[in-house]
């Protein structure tokens, strides 16, 4: 039977560590992290589109306002490569329901290229491997391959570079949301900024980080959170430091900013802890929203054919 279309549902993702070593000479940082792709999903579904009507995207859902539908699209960029590089002749429609964060230090963007890459592979049934569909994903930037593979994984290189880790146990997430992103350049650069002069060494994957995860220790991975993008984050938005105190205050297992921000997450408990933490945060007046998440879940997958 012939598929007219598929849906790919990819998660965005929390880095439980994110260590940033010195400016490499490629304009990027050598990084060391530890993603968990947690349960905020974007769809993508990609159908053959109308002939002549080229790379076509829609939008809908929570986070889709202010998306740009042209080329400076990630999702756009991987359906261009695709179709190049795999001689596909048909026009692409891609549809887009966003729910994950926009330039909210959560993979977003990341996420919906991701969801273009495997749907294209399914929808023209081009059979790539993992390590093909990894490599494509990283040339689209640095947290397209975890968007794929999803899970927890240790991130190196640019964090393109993906090594799954073996853990155990769920991670009940609350994430405090901002009203406006921050963009991940200008948050690299202030890293920058604010260690200039500083020896900066190669990052390195902590020890303890690893032992909470194999030991599926909720606790001790709350100890253990860390993020060297984290100041530059809260020097470019002060009242994040705020919003870390509350969630902090309310008795999460620790806290920190996702990626380049500005999403704050807090690890807590169980479902009970969260649903707690969610109405003190809603009612401390810092956050533009807060969402409750578990983790680790899958990566870009289809959910549905059509
Ligand atoms: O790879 P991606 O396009 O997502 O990166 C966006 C920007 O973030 C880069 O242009 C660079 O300024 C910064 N970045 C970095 N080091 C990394 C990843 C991203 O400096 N490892």
């Amino acid at each position: 039977m012939k598929i007219n279309g598929v849906v790919v549902r990819v998660p965005g993702k929390i880095n439980l560590q994110l260590g940033v070593g010195p400016l490499d000479p490629n304009g990027y940082h050598e990084v060391t992290t530890v993603f968990q792709a947690i349960s905020l999903f974007d769809d993508v579904k990609v159908k053959v589109g109308e002939a002549g009507s080229g790379i076509a995207i829609t939008l809908s859902g929570s986070t889709a306002p202010g998306v740009p539908v042209d080329d400076s699209n990630l999702a756009h960029r991987a359906a261009q490569i695709m179709i190049e590089r795999y001689d596909i002749g048909s026009d692409i429609e891609i549809h887009l329901k966003k729910e994950i964060p926009v330039a909210g230090g959560m993979a977003g963007g990341s996420a919906d290229a991701a969801g273009v890459l495997v749907g294209i592979d399914a929808l023209f049934d081009l059979g790539l491997s993992r390590d093909v569909m990894e490599r494509i994903a990283a040339e689209l930037g640095s947290d397209v391959p975890f968007s794929i593979s999803g899970g927890i994984a240790i991130g190196r290189g640019r964090g393109d570079q993906i090594t799954p880790v073996l853990s155990r146990g769920s991670y009940h997430w609350v994430l405090a949301l901002s009203g406006h992103g921050l963009s991940t350049p200008a948050v690299y650069n202030e890293c920058d900024r604010l260690r200039e002069g500083l020896s900066i060494s190669r990052p390195q994957i902590s020890d303890l980080m690893m032992q909470s995860l194999r030991a599926g220790d909720s606790k001790a991975v709350g100890k253990s959170l860390s993020n060297d993008l984290q100041p530059a984050a809260c020097s470019l938005r002060p009242a994040l430091r705020l919003v870390l105190d509350v969630g902090l205050e309310y008795g999460a297992l620790g806290g920190i900013v996702s990626g380049s921000g500005p999403t704050v997450a807090f690890l807590v408990e169980d479902e009970e802890k969260a649903l707690d933490l969610t109405v003190a945060l809603s009612a401390s007046g810092v956050v533009a929203g807060v969402i409750r998440a578990t983790g680790p879940t899958h990566g870009a997958r289809v959910i549905e054919t059509l």
